[in-house]
């Protein structure tokens, strides 16, 4: 039987498929946290991540991959059991294949690591499918037809925007960097101009509420004052969460723009007609959805159920039906925009005709 799995930075999603290639209804959607004790059972996922700023010392908390980089093999190989076991996908005789999701900027030596930790939790056939490309058929873009589409997936640890036709890859760009970091930074802010402590846990959920669409002014967070010593309540400005935000989705317009520098003018037109179409759990933040759409002026549209987009596009990629020709649904409800920086930038890379 086919297992797919998304091993990312902060969550495992997989799903599975018997061997004439139907979806069977089980999914894992899982924090890929381990919590690996001195003495006692290792621990995966929710239970794990529930420990996080938590723990005690006796406890090691581990996030296997960073960014496609497998940075703890045994727990990378713990957590493909465990999604495995949890799909009902092992068994006796039961020979496993997985497909593997990866980013496109990952190298042969960190791919060689990955297949190695799947075989390591019993897969006899290990394959891969890029990341982007997955997203893009989670997403439903038309990747299979000589039309280009501007994905960029917004993941915990890696954010990467790519350029795809004809299924395939045209340019790639990755910044090793996503949501993680945004809470990293939330948490150092604070820390700097309150004197205020908070967990990683807080700052997701600041993160959360500052990058809806919702009036409040400020948010409330408790922690540790460290002036004090004591433990507080904070009151923070949304203005103060947003700059952190605004700062990341900078980053993803620089990257936007390198990839549709390094992109073949028939294909730029594609995009203004498409539009850039974000997933991951990133795609979730409506105010980078808002300011990308203002700054790039080019359509900008999350794609639904923006973090399981490169699960679904990976069961696409192992189901029959989808080597059947697959059709796109995707509409873009969004009001055509000014195509003025676009033709700056095509203009100043010399590829206008
Ligand atoms: N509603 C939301 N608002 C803001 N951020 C969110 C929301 N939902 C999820 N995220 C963020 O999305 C990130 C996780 O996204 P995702 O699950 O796609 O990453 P991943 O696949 O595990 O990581 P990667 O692909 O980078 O290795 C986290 O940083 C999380 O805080
Ligand atoms: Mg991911």
């Amino acid at each position: 039987m086919h297992v797919c799995i998304d091993l990312g930075t902060s969550n495992v999603r997989a799903g599975w498929m018997d061997h004439r290639g139907n979806a069977e209804g089980a999914f894992v959607d899982e924090p890929a946290v381990v919590a690996i004790p001195d003495a006692g059972p290792t621990v995966i996922g929710k239970e794990a991540e529930a420990m996080i700023g938590r723990h005690p010392d006796a406890i090691r908390l581990v996030r296997p991959v960073d960014g496609g980089v497998v940075r703890d093999f045994d727990a990378a190989v713990a957590v493909i059991r465990h999604v495995v076991r949890q799909l009902g996908a092992d068994g006796i005789g039961r020979r496993l294949s997985v497909t593997l999701a990866v980013p496109s900027s990952q190298s042969q030596v960190d791919r060689k690591a990955m297949e190695e930790a799947a075989r390591a939790a019993g897969a006899r056939e290990v394959r891969f499918v890029e990341s982007s490309i997955a997203a893009a058929i989670g997403a439903r873009l038309p990747i299979d037809r000589p039309t280009g589409c501007l994905v960029v997936l917004m993941g915990g640890g890696l954010t990467e925007a790519s350029l795809l036709s004809m299924g395939g890859i045209v340019d790639s760009r990755t910044v090793r960097s996503g949501g993680q970091a945004i809470d990293s930074e939330i948490v150092d802010l604070l820390r700097r101009q309150y004197s205020f402590l908070i967990g990683l846990p807080s700052a997701e959920q600041l993160k959360r509420a500052a990058s809806q669409a919702t009036p409040e002014a400020a948010f409330e967070v408790r922690g540790r004052n460290l002036e004090t010593g004591l433990p507080g309540t904070l009151r923070v400005p949304r203005a103060l969460v947003e700059q952190v935000i605004d700062a990341y989705t900078e980053r993803i317009v620089q990257l936007i723009r390198e990839a549709i520098e390094a992109c073949p003018p028939e294909l730029v037109g594609d995009i203004l007609d498409h539009g850039v179409v974000l997933t991951g759990g990133g795609a979730h933040m409506d105010r980078v959805v808002s300011q990308l759409a203002t700054q790039i002026e080019v359509p900008v549209t999350a794609a639904d159920e923006p973090d399981t987009c490169v699960v679904r596009g990976l069961m696409h990629t192992r189901h029959p039906k989808a080597r059947q020709g697959w059709k796109s649904n995707l509409t873009l409800n969004v009001p055509r925009m000014s195509l003025a920086p676009i033709r700056q930038l095509l203009r100043k890379s010399g590829t206008e005709e």
